[in-house]
């Protein structure tokens, strides 16, 4: 560990009194570690080990009586870390990843703004090895604004809604980002910004509309932009573009084997027929 990291993270401990909400100690000191440790992937399985060790030494400090058992919770905390920040992208944030670079507006310059993009921002750090701007927003991250920066990401830390600004992107891009989905269409259909996103059923407004195959968003989202268009799991507005086969291409090749589940009848049915003929073609 860097002197002055060592520095900085002792006289933070030192001054600061912990408590109950041990899980959020260990994580509000790793996102200031990582400010001095990580600037890109590579760092990470270092770092974590690194800082666990770290913190071990500091046991009796940081997590004082209100916590019962402290090395269990830095073994425990060390291994979600780990798991979460070293897991390979899956293969729905892979194929999300791809569609993006093919149908971004205008291709390597185009300023992205990913809403909803994770504690850990996976697609957005992917992204980010291919477009020149990229900005992720969301209500928290676990990385430090530097280590974001260090990655090639500008990293906002808020709650996305009707009034944030989008003016300055040219693209804005959601992968199942829950509770932002009907702000995000909302706010692009007021500045005309293209926008593409990946649904996820957990935050519709209406219940009754919950499980629906449909998802019930074809019934909510037209109604703030009557020009959007849906191929499941994704819905999008590019401006009248058609970027349907560029979608096909790419689920196709990713889901070809087995459809996921919650990729709807739609997509379904042209991945299943795909399969078919494939076979036919092989027994021919
Ligand atoms: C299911 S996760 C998806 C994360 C990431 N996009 C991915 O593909 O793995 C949803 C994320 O959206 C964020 N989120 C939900 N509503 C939001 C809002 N209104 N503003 C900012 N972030 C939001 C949550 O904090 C969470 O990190």
């Amino acid at each position: 560990m860097r002197n002055d990291c060592k520095e900085f993270l002792e006289d933070y401990i030192s001054k600061h009194i912990y408590g109950k909400n041990a899980d959020y100690d260990f994580y509000t000191l790793f996102k200031l570690y990582s400010a001095y440790e990580i600037s890109c992937p590579q760092d990470i399985t270092r770092a974590v080990d690194e800082f666990s060790d770290f913190l071990t030494s500091w046991g009796g400090t940081i997590f004082n009586s209100n916590v019962k058992d402290a090395p269990r919770l830095m073994k425990y905390s060390a291994k979600a870390l780990h798991m979460l920040l070293e897991s390979p992208l899956t293969t729905h944030q892979e194929c999300f990843v791809k569609i993006i670079k093919d149908i971004a507006p205008y291709k390597k310059n185009t300023k992205i703004l990913d809403v909803g993009a994770g504690l850990y921002p996976k697609a957005s750090i992917k992204l980010a090895n291919d477009f020149n701007s990229l900005t992720a927003i969301d209500v928290q991250f676990l990385l430090s604004g530097a280590s974001m920066q260090a990655m090639n990401i500008s990293s906002i830390e808020q709650h996305f809604d009707i009034n944030t600004q989008i003016q300055e992107y040219d693209f804005i891009i959601g992968r199942r980002p829950c509770g932002a989905i009907e702000d995000i269409v909302k706010v692009c259909t007021k500045f005309q910004k293209p926008y593409f996103i990946e649904l996820c059923n957990c935050c519709l407004p209406q219940p009754p509309f919950q499980g629906d195959e449909n998802w019930g968003w074809e019934d909510v989202l037209p109604c703030h932009d009557p020009h959007i268009t849906f191929s499941y799991p994704y819905a999008y507005n590019i401006g009248g573009k058609d970027i349907e086969p560029i979608i096909h291409k790419h689920t196709h090749k990713m889901f070809q084997k087995s459809p996921p589940q919650h990729v709807g009848m739609r997509l379904r049915k042209i991945i299943s027929q795909h399969n078919a003929d494939e076979e036919k073609e092989n027994i021919t």
